[in-house]
């Protein structure tokens, strides 16, 4: 088989990695793809946003399935147009990638089918969203309506500050055209799960669970960023919590989404909180996570292209979805400045061709990497490498992970010291 994987991050290495794996394989292709990425994947240069290219490419190389990684055209509609020209493509189609692309629209089904959420109102007059805020209880939640690169959400402590928010987004357009449309949700508390199912529309088959560390400093201090570090599984996500949010979350959502006349097929991100009142939806994301699937995929056991297939395909009661026992551990090797202003171009020593070598059970992601015209491996992003990996037990996993990342050097390298942490202290208070 032929597959086109569309993206250029580390989600697409990881998605790319596992792919690699399966007997069925025979190429692989990635557009725009990343030096990492090139060290598996023919990486042709075409944007995940040029859908006619796409198109014209997946016809000429007679590609079997292409996969889409990134949101971006997820939301703008690739998969309709792919469809359109009868060629297979594992992703929501525009009307399900909604789900993400508007927080009003997840907001809107969640009430509507009764799925645990955040208490919430909407607002696209800036003066009645300012009025709201007078009596509202703080902390509170603001969100810009559409995919806004994560960085959308401000939580704010006072009314002054959310006051000023409310202007920012309404008002100053801070965020663009997502800002006209807002979301104030109720604060809430608890651990944050990630959990990324596969869906056929169907059935829903969730994967191992996993913790993002969305801050870019130790101690959950720092500006959100798309993620600095993940480790799965997520020690607070237990069985009986994992069958709660199947019978009240991910069923109802695809239930939800289908009586819509929108139903959704693909992979399917929920972002909860365990909230003392249960577990309730954060967000929806219409794809991978990233750098969820950095340590998800390295721990399924199983033909990834296969389960792909059978979601876009509609067979997928018949796949077994199986994770490994083990834990795996991921580390963000990011450009001093991220989220904000950053270099690019710094030189990256440590890997060669792209890897660590000398080292078993270590994935080195590359999430923002070039190779310059005389083989440089440089950095090319705000998060450049993820550093991965798997051990029989956490520890082991976030362990090997930092020795690795010791090994990788570039000037102003950026990375976080407590990834995992708080997930190892969960897992001894449950012993
Ligand atoms: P989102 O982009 O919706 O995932 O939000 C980014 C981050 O903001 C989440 O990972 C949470 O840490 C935080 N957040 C979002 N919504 C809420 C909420 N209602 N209560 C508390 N924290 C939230
Ligand atoms: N790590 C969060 C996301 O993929 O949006």
């Amino acid at each position: 088989m032929k597959v086109l994987v569309v993206g250029s991050g580390g989600r697409e290495h990881a998605i790319v990695t596992s792919v690699a794996k399966s007997p069925r394989v025979d190429k692989i292709y990635c557009a725009p793809g990343n030096a990492g990425i090139a060290a598996l994947a023919e990486c042709v240069p075409i944007g995940a946003m040029e859908f006619d290219k796409l198109v014209a490419f997946a016809k000429e190389k007679e590609i079997d399935l292409t996969v889409i990684g990134m949101d971006d055209p997820l939301v703008g509609g690739i998969v309709d147009v792919f469809e359109k020209e009868g060629l297979r493509v594992f992703g929501p189609r525009k009307n399900a990638a909604i789900l993400e692309g508007s927080k009003a629209f997840s907001k809107d089904l969640m009430k509507k089918y009764n799925i645990p959420t955040a208490a919430y109102e909407t607002f696209t007059d800036p003066e009645k969203a300012l009025e709201y805020l007078e009596t509202a209880k703080m902390p509170i939640v603001l969100k810009a309506d559409g995919l806004a690169l994560g960085k959308g959400v401000i939580i704010a402590q006072t009314r002054d500050e959310a006051k000023a928010a409310v202007r920012d987004m309404m008002e100053n357009h801070v965020f663009g055209k997502s800002g006209d449309h807002v979301v104030i949700e109720e604060f809430l508390t608890g651990p944050e799960v990630s959990v990324l199912a596969f869906t056929d529309g169907k059935v829903v088959k969730p994967m191992v669970s996993s913790m993002d560390h969305k801050r870019a400093n130790d101690h959950d201090t720092g500006l959100n960023t798309g993620g600095m570090g993940t480790v799965a599984p997520n020690p607070y996500y237990t069985p009986e919590i994992a069958a709660e949010c199947m019978e009240k979350i991910f069923l109802p959502t695809i239930h939800a989404m289908n009586a819509e006349g929108c139903p959704f097929k693909g992979c399917l991100y929920f972002g909860l909180m365990l909230t003392p009142d249960g577990p309730k939806v954060i967000e929806y994301n219409c794809r991978f996570g990233d750098p969820e699937t950095q340590v998800v995929l390295p721990l399924l056991e199983g033909d990834l292209l296969h389960i792909m297939e059978a979601c876009t395909n509609g067979t997928l009661a018949d796949e077994d979805v199986k994770f490994s026992d083990g834990a795996a551990a991921c580390v963000i090797l990011a450009s001093g400045g991220y989220p904000v202003a950053y270099e690019k171009g710094k030189p990256i020593s440590g890997l060669v061709d792209g890897q660590l070598p000398d080292e078993e059970n270590v994935t080195v992601y590359h999430s923002g990497t070039a190779l310059t015209e005389d083989g440089t491996l440089v950095t090319n992003g705000g998060r450049v490498l993820g550093v991965t990996a798997t051990g029989p037990r956490l520890t082991n996993a976030l362990s090997h992970a930092y020795e690795a990342a010791e090994k990788i050097h570039f000037d102003k390298l950026h990375k976080r010291s407590d990834i995992g942490l708080r997930a190892l202290k969960a897992l001894a208070e449950k012993q």
